[in-house]
């Protein structure tokens, strides 16, 4: 038996003021759209169907780039009719599966879970349902389609603005999420007239055009008291952000991790956090992040899609596609650019930048030094305000300082370059050619003194000052 999704994302965020389609805005750094195909994905449904209409071409891009486990299609909507005209822009796509079960979700619900869905499923095969309506009981149902139970399952839905005073009154509401056997859907799907207070073709009438062809239509009552949430404008979307930040933070309390404050704390779903671990404020951890145990992530890091190891501790840090292995200190105020790898022991103090480049075991980038594309190895001390040239403005080369070498203060390193193993340069040198083991590179003019200099010097500008303002005793 297959079951497929159709993910409706045809609507525009107009009240979000924005010119993206509303699944493509933000809950903590993700789509919503990308929240709703990770639960399909969690329940293992491998074939959905999109449906997009404003500003298709931007779910297009984004499906494409997407690595995705499922199977993904689209279809489009060209005028926006309502949530059942969507559905049938799929028909195709449901013909194509019409053995099975067909999942209905709303790319702008992001909080749709992979127990819900299967739940739900679970409901629906027993009962030998031809539709199963997720649903949520709620304190305030304003807007949704109110649920109208019977004794053995649902009669129908009534949308908010058809409803009479006494359905306003019931707050099981509809979640927008359906799962449907895919023959019956087909069957009544076109059967839907835009008789209602909205003139639009609504999905939720196929359940009495179901009841009416003597098919069984039953609720789920999702255990998951997001499920139902979406965002129409700026306000509810911030709102979805705070609910997923404290989900997830909260997630993470019950596992032990220590928060300090959780003032602009937002930790992402594929992140995972070791024991012991303490988080700062202001720390936004997103994308694949992994940190180990016994980590302290001071203020205001962000950690993008990196791996950091045990005992690191980390202040002010943004790190982005990289790599810290156990025991690293790094802070404050430095950048890791993608494909850095800081390797067990090694101190990275404040203004610096790395990129593209490993460093060694136990070396030591102090401050204010910018390493890129280089290959630094073990025990190495940088002094302050380092440069790696690895650009000559056309072709950018690598730099590789060996094992124990000391690069003095103010040192350019020109690349295409080698440090040997235990070789200096001497502060304020630009090297340009390769230095051999153990040996010291001094490139800088040899220093002369002369004397009395100054005090000529001192003389004459201190008669032009007292030409424009007068003597100092006179004032
Ligand atoms: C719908 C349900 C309502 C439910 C609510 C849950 C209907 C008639 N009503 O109402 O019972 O409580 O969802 O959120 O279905 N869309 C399209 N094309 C369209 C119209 C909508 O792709 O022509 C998409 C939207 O982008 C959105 C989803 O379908 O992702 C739901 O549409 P929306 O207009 O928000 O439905 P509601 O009126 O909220
Ligand atoms: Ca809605």
């Amino acid at each position: 038996m297959e079951n497929n999704v159709i993910i409706l994302a045809g609507g525009q965020g107009k009240r979000m003021k924005t010119n993206m389609p509303k699944a493509l805005c933000n809950v903590i750094g993700e789509p919503m759209l990308e929240w709703v195909l990770t639960a399909c994905e969690n329940a293992e449904l491998d074939d959905i169907c999109v449906v997009k209409g404003y500003e298709g071409q931007q779910i297009e891009d984004y499906l494409a780039a997407r690595k995705s486990k499922a199977k993904i299609c689209t279809v489009m909507q060209e005028e926006r009719l309502g949530t059942g005209h969507a559905v049938m822009q799929a028909a195709d796509f449901l013909k194509a599966h019409a053995e099975g079960n067909t999942l209905i979700l709303c790319g702008d619900a992001p909080f749709i879970d992979a127990e819900t869905i299967k739940g739900a499923l679970e409901l629906h095969t027993e009962k030998d349902c031809g539709v199963t309506v997720v649903t949520s009981r709620v304190e305030n149902p304003t807007g949704y389609g109110r649920i109208i139970r019977t004794e053995n399952g649902i009669s129908g839905i009534v949308e908010h603005k058809d409803c009479t005073p006494m359905q306003l009154a019931i707050t099981e509401i509809n979640s927008g999420c359906y799962w449907f056997k895919t023959a019956d859907l087909l069957e009544v799907l076109f059967d839907i007239k835009p008789e209602n207070a909205q003139g639009e073709y609504y999905l939720t009438d196929c359940i009495e055009l179901l009841i009416a062809k003597g098919k069984k239509a039953d609720a789920f009552i999702s255990a998951n008291p997001h499920v139902a949430l979406g965002a129409n404008d700026r306000r509810g979307l911030l709102a979805l952000n705070d609910i997923a930040r404290y989900e997830i933070i909260g997630k993470w309390l019950d596992e032990g991790i220590e928060f300090c404050c959780t003032d602009g704390v937002s930790i992402g779903n594929n992140v995972t956090i070791g024991h012991g671990t303490k988080i700062h404020s202001g720390v936004i951890l997103r994308g694949n992040t992994t940190i180990g145990e016994n980590c302290n992530i001071g203020n205001n890091c962000i950690i993008e899609n990196t791996t950091v190891g045990n005992g690191v501790n980390l202040n002010n840090v943004q790190a982005y596609e990289s790599v810290i292995e156990d025991d690293v200190k790094i802070g404050p105020y430095v950048q890791l650019r993608p494909n850095s790898h800081i390797k067990k022991g090694a101190k990275i103090g404040d203004f610096v930048e790395i990129k593209n480049s490993t460093i060694g075991e136990y070396t030591a980038v102090a401050h204010l030094t910018y390493i890129g594309d280089s290959d630094v190895g073990s025990n190495v001390n940088f002094g302050c305000g380092v440069v790696t040239v690895n650009y000559n403005g056309d072709k950018k080369f690598r730099t590789v300082i060996e094992d124990n070498a000391f690069i003095g203060c103010n040192t350019n390193l020109v690349a295409p370059v080698r440090v040997g193993k235990g070789a200096y340069t001497a502060a304020g040198s630009t090297i340009t050619t390769d230095i051999p083991d153990n040996a010291l590179a001094i490139e800088r003019g040899r220093e002369t003194i002369k004397e009395g200099y100054a005090e000529k010097k001192l003389k004459a500008r201190t008669e032009k000052f007292e030409a424009i303002h007068g003597k100092s005793e006179e004032k």
